[in-house]
């Protein structure tokens, strides 16, 4: 039987950083996955160039049904804290917008950061290892593998959320942590597009690739990025940061000229040029084909001078504020994050370690904690891990 001080199953973001830093303070540690490689969402995150974190993390950019939890990891290991690891080994980055920080180059560099991290400092990786059986034992943990039993005095779940099981993404953290009796704050998907019903749809099928910049507004919650159409529904930034806050069943209001006034613009445009149309009006603000649109489906008369105020009412509704409720969203199937995971209140917010269930850690997105689009997920995974790893 082998014997190791720290069992990390998942080589992700958390997983990585977590076994880095246990090894380093000379704990034995066996990393776990059965995956083929590690870190595979790493390597295709920020369109292959790892938005890797964000300059504005702070508590309110994370989701969660305790939103207290997350400070204490966030503020112990920082953005500050990653940038100056990538700046030792020579990975150059840089910041694009709404302070969201990416690699020049291929994101691969961060894999091979890690990887070299955790095994340079002597933690032992096996890929293609899937965990058979975890239970716990006395004293720690027995884990199953197909090639013979593992004690760990220490495990942390490092599995990560659900989103794109295509890569490998499982449920395992959840399932364990359920079967050991802990907690869980239903898990949906997050970061993710909306669908809308076949009718709705059709309507707006003409407007696929157009996108443009829109506030959107669910559950409480602003967002002004930019919204795209699509052939199965909304997507964009603005779309998917909302949609961790919307509820099914929920509506949500788009406003596609965010900052505009239409209906006043648009009445004194009626007395100053009425003769021009209303679709041409809107398109100095909009997409010329989401403006032509916006003025068929607002019925709007061919002459802005032939508007009455009703008509105009009615047009600039559908800019300022576009009422709908989206069928759904894509699922996991295409969802960056899972919103829910282990409830924190299982877990000490310094350590990681399940309360009730002492020797195991949760860490990562497996944790109910999710971060806003643009870094802030993997800000939290190394934050996350970076705190587990100086505990186990
Ligand atoms: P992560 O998913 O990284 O790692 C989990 C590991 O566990 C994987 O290696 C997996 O193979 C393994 N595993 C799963 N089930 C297992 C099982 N049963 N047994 C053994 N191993 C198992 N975030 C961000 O901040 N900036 C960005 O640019 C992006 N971009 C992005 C793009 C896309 C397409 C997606 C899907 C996601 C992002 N994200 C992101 C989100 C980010 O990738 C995510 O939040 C972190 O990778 C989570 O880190 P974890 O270590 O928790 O899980």
């Amino acid at each position: 039987m082998e014997r190791f001080d720290v069992v990390v199953i998942g080589a992700g973001a958390a997983g990585m950083m977590c076994a880095a830093e246990a090894a380093q303070r000379g704990r034995r540690v066996l990393v776990l996955d059965h995956a083929r490689a590690p870190g595979e969402k790493i390597r295709i995150s920020g369109g292959g160039r790892c938005n890797f974190t964000n300059l504005g993390v702070h508590p309110s950019r994370f989701l969660s049904d305790n939103p207290r939890f997350c400070i204490s990891a966030l503020s112990r290991y920082t953005p500050a804290d990653f940038i100056a690891l990538l700046d030792r080994e020579g990975i150059a980055w840089r910041e694009r917008t709404l302070g969201q920080l990416f690699l020049e180059g291929s994101a691969r560099q961060v894999v091979d950061l890690l990887v070299r991290r955790m095994t340079s400092a002597g933690a032992e990786l096996r890929l293609s290892t899937p965990v058979r059986d975890l239970s716990p034992a006395e004293p720690g943990f027995r884990l199953v593998l197909d090639s013979g039993e593992v004690l760990a005095e220490r495990v942390v779940l490092a599995t990560g959320g659900k989103s794109i099981p295509k890569m490998g993404a499982t449920g395992y953290a959840l399932d364990v942590a359920r079967r050991l009796g802990l907690a869980i704050v239903e898990p949906r998907a997050g970061l993710v597009p909306f669908t809308l019903a076949p009718d709705f749809l059709e309507r707006l099928s003409p407007l696929a690739g157009v996108s443009a910049p829109a506030r959107v507004t669910t559950g409480g919650v602003a967002f002004e990025e930019s919204l795209l159409f699509t052939h199965r529904g909304l997507s964009g930034p603005a779309v998917l940061q909302a949609s961790s806050y919307w509820r099914e069943g929920e509506g949500v209001t788009v406003d596609l000229a965010p900052g505009v006034d239409l209906m006043a613009h648009l009445k004194a445009e009626r007395g100053r040029a009425g003769r021009q149309s209303p679709a041409a009006l809107l398109s100095d603000l909009l997409p010329a084909r989401l403006a032509r649109t916006l003025a068929e489906a607002a019925e709007a008369p061919p002459r802005l001078g032939d508007c009455n105020d009703a008509a105009l009412a009615r047009l600039s509704a559908s800019v300022n504020a576009w009422t709908f409720r989206p069928a759904g969203t894509e699922g996991y199937r295409t969802a960056e994050v899972m919103l829910g995971g282990v409830d924190t209140r299982e877990l000490d917010s310094r350590t990681f370690e399940a309360r009730r269930v002492p020797g195991l850690h949760v860490i990562g997105e497996a944790v109910d904690v999710t971060g806003w689009l643009g870094g802030y997920n993997f800000q939290w995974a190394w934050a996350s891990g970076w705190a587990a790893g100086q505990a186990v």
